[in-house]
């Protein structure tokens, strides 16, 4: 089957993944690698933005997500997994690519701007989202599949390329489309649905990790912030907690959230939540197996990413050069 065009997109290895990297992409990640031509990438140079926090185990931390991209269902044989350090291209144009772009546009970044708020930031986090504008212009893609929270950066590499068309009068890089899920886009600390699950927040007893064991997954669900009324009812605004439980069955269900207030109409939240930890404890399981049987096999790994280095090398190098050539930093034969 022809590819519908290319896809990038990445994972920092800061620490474990969780539930909210297998809904908010990972699951999605496996579908569209059936019909576009994937590039996924374990974003390191991105992980090296908190010096201090990564210091102990980056090198950990890059085999746990590349083996958890395989045990989520990407195919290395399907789709490209690369390390991004790998490939020099990527900060070579994030060097070029942060003259198309002005101070004041990246310093309004949100993400930026909380981490600033919260402790000491590297210059490195500033230059985060330019980082990965290169990530993905470098493979004129189409699509870039992510949670909800990194859709201004991809307004941010938008705009860089219009800058960049405009300012040459050539189409040098293409613009690329945010892929949203309509469903699970945020999913939320089950201890605090105010808050997006993030590895970056210490209140580990609303993260259910891929690597849970199931009573961690029971007793994480079973105690999972609800509200009074005991109706399996989706409102974002006034119970919270119930539809940011009701999105991880609907997505791992593979059911719409109306089929679930169906189903459960004269249930309650007890017999809900037994259901959720059945679906999600038998997707862990499958995931947790797979995880296991290749984590240790560091020769295969290497292998996955060897060949998608040798893909994306194969890729950036034209882009590197095309690029130079509309600047004028090509050399004359
Ligand atoms: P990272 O590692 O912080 O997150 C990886 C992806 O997981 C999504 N995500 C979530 N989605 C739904 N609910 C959650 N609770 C949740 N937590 C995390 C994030 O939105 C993200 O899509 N900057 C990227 C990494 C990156 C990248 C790229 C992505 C670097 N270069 C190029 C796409 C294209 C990031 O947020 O990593």
């Amino acid at each position: 089957m022809e590819s519908k065009g290319r896809i990038f997109s990445g994972v920092k290895p800061t620490g474990k993944l969780h539930l909210g990297h297998y809904i908010g992409i990972l699951l999605n990640w496996e579908k569209l690698q059936y019909e576009y031509d994937c590039i996924f990438s374990v974003v390191d140079l991105h992980a090296l933005t908190d010096p201090v926090k990564v210091k102990d185990n980056l090198q950990e931390n890059i085999y746990h997500v590349l083996a958890m991209f395989i045990a989520c269902g990407i195919d290395p044989l399907k789709a490209h997994i690369m390390l991004q350090s790998e490939n020099s291209d990527h900060a070579f144009l994030s060097w070029i690519l942060q003259n198309y772009i002005g101070y004041g546009q990246v310093k309004r970044m949100t993400q930026f701007k909380d981490q600033y708020q919260k402790h000491n930031v590297t210059n490195g986090l500033f230059n985060y989202p330019i980082l990965m504008a290169a990530d993905i212009l470098l493979y004129d893609c189409a699509y870039v599949p992510v949670g909800i929270d990194q859709k201004q950066h991809l307004e941010l590499a938008r705009d860089m390329v219009d800058r960049f068309n405009s300012i040459y009068g050539q189409q040098g890089f293409k613009s690329p489309s945010p892929l949203i899920n309509k469903v699970g886009s945020k999913v939320k600390l089950l201890s605090d649905p105010s808050k997006k699950m993030s590895k970056s927040d210490n209140n580990e007893k609303g993260i259910i990790f891929l690597l849970d064991k199931k009573e961690d997954v029971i007793s994480k669900i079973s105690r999972a912030v609800t509200d009074g009324e005991n109706k399996i009812k989706y409102d974002e605004a006034n119970k919270p907690g119930v539809s940011n439980l009701m999105q991880i069955y609907s997505s791992i269900g593979e059911i719409e959230i109306s089929e679930i207030e169906k189903k459960y109409e004269n249930l309650s939240y007890q017999d809900f939540k037994k259901d959720l930890i059945d679906i999600v404890w038998n997707r862990l399981d499958k995931i947790q197996n797979k995880y296991y049987s290749i984590i240790d096999d560091k020769e295969y790994l290497n292998s996955v990413l060897d060949s998608g280095l040798e893909y994306s090398l194969f890729l950036s190098n034209k882009k590197v050069e095309e690029i130079k050539k509309i600047i004028g930093l090509k050399r004359l034969n």
